[in-house]
């Protein structure tokens, strides 16, 4: 790509760090959304046993692999710390034990090589990945972020300015595929796995809850928001499926995977059931705030059926959809320094006492 048709400021290198949860991830972005790095070491296959991701695990992966995972961003970039201007670090939501590690090594390097730190939230560079491979600007808009532990609705003004209007009251989509492909008897992380199996399913077949979210309904308030316009629900579901293979007693448990009667019809129509969900809930916030375009990203947004049906219903209704391409929608930090040179061009730099926590800002 090239560098010097950007406007001034786009050759501001910004080093990215993202460990807050099971990726160990380092990325060198220039003006906020040209990748020349993005390095993403993977622990799928350490915490795949154990069906889901161990923190304590995570946090001792993180300590081994970011050293040498910012190594190879840099020589991925093939630049060195004096073209960096500023370190953009995932300092929440997340689990805390990862946090701490991207956090403690952005300290350690802006206090050796004199970098500027930038504090980035996970949840809103999910929201930027959408934008970085787009020429033009989507503000105002819309963002939805599925992910493995997060569902959430944002309404946008620009890349700093976004508010949370739509949570989930339980589990999170990505979460609900994975608990899902448990009870399906397929591996970790399910999301892939569910929607392998649902091409040779009926989406129809089963007509599994969909959760309607009410625009402006106060009885949804959350401890997380306190009124937010949409909220989600997908544990009724997730339920729905387990008596579907279970029985209405939950009791009666299959030989093996492969005997669950229907198990393609039953993915395709849990995937149905949730895609529906999100598309829905999405139009309906793209609506009430009349914008023009959704961002869709997290994990979540590589399922090619929410990416087919938000595209069409988007259409449909004289709107656009932006998903980034699937490497951009699972964890990376390529969105983490994309999302740090907007924040460090707005002087949001930090001190060195800064902390990371668990929970959304
Ligand atoms: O964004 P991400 O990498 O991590 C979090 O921040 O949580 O998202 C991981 C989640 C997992 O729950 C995984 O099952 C889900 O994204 N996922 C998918 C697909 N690919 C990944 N869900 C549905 N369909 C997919 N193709
Ligand atoms: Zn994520």
């Amino acid at each position: 790509m090239d560098v010097h048709a950007q406007p001034a400021g786009a050759r501001e290198y910004i080093l990215g760090i993202e460990t807050s949860c099971d990726e160990t991830a380092a990325a060198i972005v220039a003006g906020g959304r040209i990748v020349r790095s993005s390095i993403v070491e993977s622990q799928i296959a350490t915490h795949a046993p154990f069906g889901g991701v161990v923190p304590e695990i995570a946090g001792r992966s993180h300590v081994r692999s970011i050293v040498p995972v910012i190594e190879r961003a840099f020589a991925a970039a093939e630049l060195r710390w004096e073209d960096v201007a500023a370190i953009a670090v995932t300092t929440r939501p997340g689990l805390i034990g990862s946090l701490l590690v991207g956090l403690t090594a952005a300290k350690a390097f802006a206090w050796a090589k004199l970098k500027p730190l930038v504090a980035i939230d996970h949840i809103e560079a999910h929201v930027h990945a959408a934008t970085m491979e787009r020429e033009t600007s989507p503000y105002p808009c819309v963002a939805l972020v599925v992910s493995g532990g997060h569902t959430a609705l944002y309404r946008c003004r620009s890349p700093l300015e976004l508010e949370l209007v739509g949570c989930t009251m339980d589990d999170a989509a990505g979460e609900a595929f994975d608990k899902v492909a448990q009870i399906l008897g397929l591996g970790y992380p399910g999301g892939p796995a569910i929607a392998k199996l649902a091409l040779a399913g009926d989406p129809a077949r089963f007509a599994f809850p969909r959760y309607r979210a009410k625009v402006r309904d106060p009885f949804h308030a959350t401890s997380e928001s306190p009124r937010p316009l949409v909220s989600f629900s997908f544990s009724g579901l997730k339920t729905s499926v387990l008596y579907q293979v279970r029985g209405q007693d939950a009791r009666s448990l299959p030989r093996s995977p492969e005997d669950i009667p229907a198990r393609a019809d039953i993915a395709a129509s849990f995937q149905e059931a949730v895609v529906d969900v999100l598309v829905d809930a999405a139009l309906a916030c793209a609506r009430e705030f009349q914008a023009a375009t959704v961002l869709v990203s997290g994990g979540v947004a590589c399922n090619q059926r929410l990416r087919e049906k938000m595209t069409a219903a988007c259409k449909a209704a004289g709107l656009e959809a932006w998903f980034p391409s699937p490497a951009y929608c699972t964890d990376n930090a390529a969105m983490i320094a994309g999302l740090g040179w907007h924040a460090w061009r707005a002087g949001m730099t930090c001190a060195l006492d800064l902390d990371a926590s668990p929970r959304r800002g």
